[in-house]
């Protein structure tokens, strides 16, 4: 997939944004504050329908202004796409394929595949386990409609389920009607929850196949690398677990099974790399997880992904920047720095190279090696 074109108006800092892309490497670089980091937003709302700062429609509206629009235009498999995005400050946001209105946001999910990168990324395996079951959704939602809509339904359930927990605690009598009913979100979370573990489980269980040799080629040693789905509840004894655990839940008044305790393990040489892992170990991972992400979504849809990568750069060691540029090789990347330095020192071609200063984007001479 390619991004050729984005047109911004009244997003974040942008009154009007114009911007050919090239297909191979971007750079935008520019002091901060400047608005580099909300030109990627923009290209991720709009393949993604959200923020990967999980920043409000409203808040990505320009200070000021009612409604922002973004259009990106783009090819897959050679088809040209136009996707046109209004976010509105009270309404739902509007989205549009080649002039197409969409009935729902979630329909613009798989047209366009999106990796973005960030320092925070780099943090993944030391985070907590929410943070880990966030990147299986936001990469599984853009792959597949069908996990899409199984886990928009479970967490509808969710939320049902734990208000309903609430209200049975408040009333005493703990009334039949109101426990019949416990037992009908149940069934339904079972229904949607066990397809939401079943593709957890394929997902993780892929990524694994590839993330041992991107962290054998990161570390250069052999070390048993692996990763694990942790699976609060498995397909088999979910049903099992939601009886068991009812009375707990009756007492605390929260869903405590399910999904939504999920968690990725991360073993090298049979160590919790979550728990005991050094810093370095930690980014490392990080950093063989994202790669194996492009990868896989290669694997799954037949090409690549665009990569975002947000400040990441400044953020690694020589070694690990020249293996994360090494590893770009043909996909299409929008890169964001403070200055050109590590391009040059690494020998890397850039093919477009743009200054941002506050939201004036300027093309500048190509540089790089
Ligand atoms: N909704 C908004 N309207 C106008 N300006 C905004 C909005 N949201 C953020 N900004 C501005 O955008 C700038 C940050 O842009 P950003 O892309 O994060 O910078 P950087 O170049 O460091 O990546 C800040 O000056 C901030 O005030
Ligand atoms: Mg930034």
């Amino acid at each position: 997939m390619i991004i050729e074109r984005l047109e911004l108006k009244h997003f974040r800092n942008y009154e009007s944004l114009d911007l050919d892309l090239s297909h191979g490497t971007n750079i935008l670089f520019g002091n901060n504050a400047q608005g580099k980091t909300n030109i990627l937003e923009s290209l991720y709302v709009a393949c993604t329908t959200k923020s990967h700062k999980k920043s409000k429609d409203r808040e990505m509206i320009r200070f000021g202004s009612d409604e922002a629009h973004i259009c990106l235009h783009l090819k897959k498999n050679d088809v040209p796409y136009k996707i046109d995005m209004h976010l509105r400050k009270s309404k739902k946001k509007s989205i549009a394929i080649n002039g197409l209105p969409l009935h729902r946001a979630s329909e613009l999910m798989g047209i366009a595949n999106v990796v973005f990168f960030s320092p925070e990324d780099l943090n993944i395996i030391k985070n907590g386990p929410a943070e880990r079951r966030r990147f299986i959704d936001m990469e599984l939602c853009q792959l597949d409609r069908m996990y899409l809509s199984d886990l928009t339904n479970y967490n509808k359930c969710l939320s049902q389920k734990n208000s309903l927990l609430k209200d049975i605690i408040s009333d005493r009598r703990r009334s039949a009607s109101l426990i019949d009913t416990l037992d009908i979100w149940d069934e339904q979370l079972l229904n949607y929850g066990s397809r939401v573990i079943r593709r957890r489980e394929k997902f993780i269980n892929e990524l694994n196949e590839i993330i041992h040799i991107e962290h054998q080629r990161l570390t250069g040693n052999s070390g048993d690398f692996q990763i694990y789905y942790e699976p609060d509840s498995t397909a088999e004894d979910y049903a099992e677990r939601l009886k068991n655990f009812r009375e707990k839940e009756l007492r605390y008044g929260t869903a405590s099974v399910g999904p939504q305790r999920d968690d990725i393990n991360f073993l090298l040489d049979g160590v919790d790399i979550r728990k005991f892992g050094s810093q370095g170990q930690q980014r490392t991972v990080s950093l063989a997880l994202k790669l194996s992400e492009i990868e896989l979504v290669k694997r799954e849809i037949h090409e690549a992904p665009v990569l975002l990568l947000d400040d990441v750069l400044s953020e690694l060691d020589s070694n690990r920047q020249k293996y994360l540029l090494d590893s770009i090789g043909e996909i299409q990347t929008v890169i964001t720095c403070t200055g050109l330095d590590e391009f040059i020192r690494n020998r890397f071609e850039i093919d477009r190279v743009f200054y941002v200063e506050n939201a004036k984007v300027t093309e500048q001479s190509k540089k790089g090696s």
